[in-house]
């Protein structure tokens, strides 16, 4: 970073968010441990990353290694006050029927891409010899790309990603919140599918499920597209123009504990875009008519967090503001075993309707 870009004279560096996506992705998502002492080694690492990314990279500089790092709402209070990025919240839970968009801890979020998965554990090695006895885990996943980057589900995903500049457009916070220009949100969630279930309905049934065609990935004509298809609750036209969100989704799984999954990660310039189609998904457009994709996959995590610019990491200093720990959590009734659900105050459904952007 120069002098001018710390000043804020030049325009911030973005962290690797759009990078190109990879055959390999760790996804680490971690709580801060309680105490000013922890606080600090978090920030004082933040300036750490660009050297040790260099390092690891270096060993093999065509393996196209990558790190984005992300902030929740609450460890963003902890670690920096303010000011805070505008749209930075809790990720809010949506519940409808049977469908459970859960909420679940995690302060820190570790996004690395690799070419080689050698390289991806590396770094999360290296980032864990530096903050391991600082934080706790909540969750890591190690992602694979599936056979011509299709899902576990056996659909190519990822085709109709923006790219260039569009990509950057979608992603990264411009004029609309200038101290945080740069920067960038992700939502995450884990899904496990029911392949059983799922490989019993026909090709077909699947098609109109996701909304293109399974071998050859065309999407299916609007005349035969149901409404309720994915890629149709996922598009979002704001005054006419469709609004792109970044998804580097990855497969993974445990053949023998017959855990089939696909880790959900998508970037936008506001969260309320994912959000929209987060509701679109589980709530329906309109109400009932949901995504019949999560009558086949559930999500067992889900948050929200923010990427601040390169720039912003390396100015961090170990110095901290003066904030306390927060009281525990509420863990709700009936969470993942492994992950508990938190929720954001006495927020349902309804109370998303407030603050809606993209309308
Ligand atoms: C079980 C989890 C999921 C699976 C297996 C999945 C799979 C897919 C597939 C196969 C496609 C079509 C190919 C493509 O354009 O990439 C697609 C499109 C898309 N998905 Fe998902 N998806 C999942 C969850 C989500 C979630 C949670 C969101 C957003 C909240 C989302 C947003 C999108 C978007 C924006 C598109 C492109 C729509 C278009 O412009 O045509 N997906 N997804």
């Amino acid at each position: 970073m120069s002098a001018l870009q710390a000043a804020g004279v030049l325009p911030a560096v973005a962290q690797a968010v759009a990078a190109p996506l990879t055959r390999a992705a760790i996804f680490l998502v971690a709580t801060i441990n309680p105490g000013p002492d922890n606080r600090a080694t978090v920030r004082s690492f933040c300036g750490d990353i660009p050297a040790l990314v260099r390092a690891v990279e270096f060993r093999d500089l065509e393996g196209g290694l990558s790190c984005v790092m992300g902030f929740g709402s609450d460890a963003w209070n902890r670690l920096f006050g303010s000011p805070r990025p505008a749209e930075l919240h809790p990720f809010r839970e949506i519940r409808a029927e049977a469908r459970h968009a859960v909420s679940t801890p995690g302060d820190l979020l570790f996004h690395i891409r690799a070419k080689r998965m050698d390289l991806c554990f590396e770094l999360a090695t290296q980032f864990m010899a530096h903050i391991g006895n600082a934080v706790s885990p909540v969750d890591e996943v190690h992602g694979f790309r599936y056979f011509d980057d299709r899902d576990l589900i056996g659909f190519v995903d990822g085709t109709e990603n923006p790219r260039g500049a569009a990509a950057v457009d979608a992603v990264l916070v411009g004029d609309e919140d200038s101290d945080f220009a740069g920067g960038s949100y992700v939502i995450v969630q884990k899904y496990l599918h029911d392949l059983g279930a799922w490989n019993a309905l026909s090709t077909e049934a699947q098609e109109r499920i996701i909304g293109r065609a399974k071998l050859s990935d065309i999407e299916l004509d609007e005349s035969v597209k149901p409404t309720s298809a994915h890629n149709a609750l996922t598009t979002i036209v704001e005054n006419g123009k469709e609004i792109k969100i970044l998804r580097d989704n990855m497969p993974f799984g445990r053949a023998a504990h017959g855990e089939f999954g696909t880790y959900f990660i998508g970037y936008s310039r506001s969260p309320r875009t994912i959000e929209q189609m987060l509701e679109n998904m589980f709530i329906g457009r309109p109400p009932g008519n949901y995504d019949r994709l999560l009558d086949f996959s559930r999500a067992v995590t889900g948050n929200l967090f923010f990427v601040p610019s390169a720039t912003f990491l390396e100015t961090v200093t170990e110095d901290q503001p003066a904030v306390a720990d927060p009281p525990a959590a509420p863990v709700a009734a009936d969470s993942s075993p492994s992950i508990p659900s938190v929720r954001e105050g006495s927020l349902g459904i309804g109370s998303l309707k407030g603050d809606i952007r993209h309308e």
